[in-house]
């Protein structure tokens, strides 16, 4: 069941004392308590990680050749489920690169799977992590 964002907010998030509370939230602990922190190269294989809903790789790809990019967001394709989303950086693009990913109208920098990805990873052997949510960040 999908709720409106303020019970989202509600349910989540805390307002944290001491801050400006109109908009200083912090994640609830036992959301903060799941989360795992792990170092994880991109130009290596990272496939093991399973299927996740979310990947922020912001302002990342920049370092990277052509080639690389492409590279990287393939495998980054097969880690996200069809419904999941990819943030990459405001100044960041998938387009000329790779067509795994297709963009959402409006929405600057983010981006889904699109079926020509979605077809070849129903037919290989990914795991999806056990947790409601799941994402990856590049921080
Ligand atoms: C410009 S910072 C962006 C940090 C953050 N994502 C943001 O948007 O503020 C680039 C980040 O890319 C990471 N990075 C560079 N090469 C990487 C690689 N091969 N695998 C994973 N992270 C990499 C760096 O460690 C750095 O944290």
């Amino acid at each position: 069941m999908t709720l409106p964002e303020h019970e989202y907010l509600r349910k989540y998030l805390k307002e944290q004392s001491g801050l400006d509370l109109a908009t200083d939230k912090q994640i609830n602990a036992d959301i903060r308590a799941m989360v795992q922190h792990r170092q994880l190269n991109l130009l290596h294989d990272f496939s093991q990680l399973g299927v996740f809903d979310l990947i922020f790789c912001r302002n990342v790809l920049i370092y990277f050749d052509q080639q690389t990019k492409t590279s990287v967001l393939n495998r980054l394709a097969k880690a996200i489920e069809a419904d999941g989303f990819l943030m990459l950086g405001a100044a960041e693009t998938v387009f000329g690169l790779t067509n795994v990913f297709k963009s959402i109208a409006e929405l600057r920098a983010i981006y889904q799977p699109n079926e020509v990805r979605a077809a070849s990873v129903r037919k290989s052997a990914f795991v999806a992590p056990a947790s409601a949510v799941t994402a990856m960040a590049a921080i």
